[in-house]
């Protein structure tokens, strides 16, 4: 295959739909892209300009895998078919993850965070937001942390595709996406059945699911209780997201904090302190984002970085700026 306006060579196709079509084809590359980018619009999937590639062979492979030999054709069918749609959505997203991912921010989370959101919660369940879920590793990982040291959580989950948040209601995982989960939890929280580990019904059950697209649905939306967070963690997700929805939803991430509410997101994600009035701090694990609590109450009541979250390094809380100077 090659690429620049060239032509592809498609491999030989027994039939589209019953219909027999043209044993052997070519597609202009460059027409590829192109509808590529229009399914992506139509499906409300934002793309990175680096993700562009990514995408058209993922509409390739959904192509190959159905017959169908001119990408404009699947871009009129996947307008009528939402199975199809959901198809070129779960082969255009990358849905790379395991439990306790990333162990600094893990730390942090039991050490420092979750202990003091429950806190002031004083009872009250913390209320918790995976938004980029995957199969649900991520908020599990939250809810076993929770279970384990007795906090009480309201714990959300959501990510645009179904196909993954059908798996994460399944709860059931293989070896590989408990690399990273310690023998003691992986006996205490998962039931083994063969090479698989079903993960405790109680836990399981403890976090809610639901579809939501980053790029396009409005937030916050109470409605769903997907607002009033303490706690939000949107890792490897904003990566995807091209400039102008990124800047969007950093703003909407920022609405969906309760006051002195947390925001982690991974250490390759883009910076948001530009597109919303986070109050940041470098920590062990990377830079954390906070909502500021109302400026009356901070002077007496909570410092909005308590220090020994940011004494990891040694920094007070400050503007990521503020630290070259
Ligand atoms: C690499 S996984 C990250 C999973 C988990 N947060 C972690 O860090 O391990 C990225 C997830 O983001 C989801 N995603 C991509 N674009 C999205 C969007 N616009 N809205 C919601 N979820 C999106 C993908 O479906 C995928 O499940």
């Amino acid at each position: 295959m090659q690429r620049g306006g060239t032509k592809i060579r498609e491999p030989r196709l027994a039939s589209e739909a019953g219909r027999s079509i043209r044993p052997e084809s070519t597609i202009d590359a460059s027409i590829t892209d192109a509808v590529a980018a229009e399914i992506a619009r139509q499906m409300r999937l934002s793309v990175t300009t680096s993700r562009s590639p990514a995408l058209a062979a993922a509409v390739q492979r959904v192509m190959s895998r159905h017959g169908i030999t001119d990408p404009q054709r699947l871009r009129d069918r996947i307008a009528a078919d939402g199975a199809l749609r959901e198809e070129v959505l779960n082969e255009a997203t990358v849905r790379e993850t395991h439990f306790f991912r990333d162990s600094k921010q893990f730390e942090l989370l039991r050490h420092t965070i979750l202990p003091r959101l429950c806190r002031r919660r004083a009872g009250a369940p913390a209320r918790i937001w995976s938004a980029g879920c995957a199969s649900g590793e991520e908020p599990y990982s939250l809810a076993i942390l929770c279970a384990e040291d007795g906090y009480p959580a309201r714990i959300s989950a959501s990510d645009i595709s179904i196909r993954a948040i059908a798996e994460a209601v399944e709860a059931e995982y293989g070896e590989w996406s408990l690399r990273d989960t310690g023998e003691y939890l992986k006996r205490r929280y998962f039931l083994q059945c063969g090479d698989r580990y079903r993960l405790r019904t109680d836990v399981a059950r403890s976090v809610r699911f639901t579809r939501l697209n980053l790029g396009f649905d409005t937030l916050p939306a109470p409605d769903r209780g997907l607002a009033g967070f303490d706690l939000i963690l949107c890792r490897n997700v904003l990566v995807y997201l091209d400039a102008a929805d990124l800047m969007r939803v950093a703003e909407e991430l920022f609405t969906c904090l309760a006051e002195g509410g947390w925001l982690l997101t991974a250490p390759t994600d883009p910076p948001l302190w530009k597109y919303a009035s986070f109050q940041t701090a470098t920590t062990g694990a990377g830079l954390v984002y906070r909502k500021p609590m109302h400026v009356a109450r901070q002077a007496g009541a909570e410092r909005v970085f308590p220090t020994d979250a940011s004494r990891a390094t040694g920094n007070e809380a400050r503007h990521p700026k503020e630290n070259s100077r």
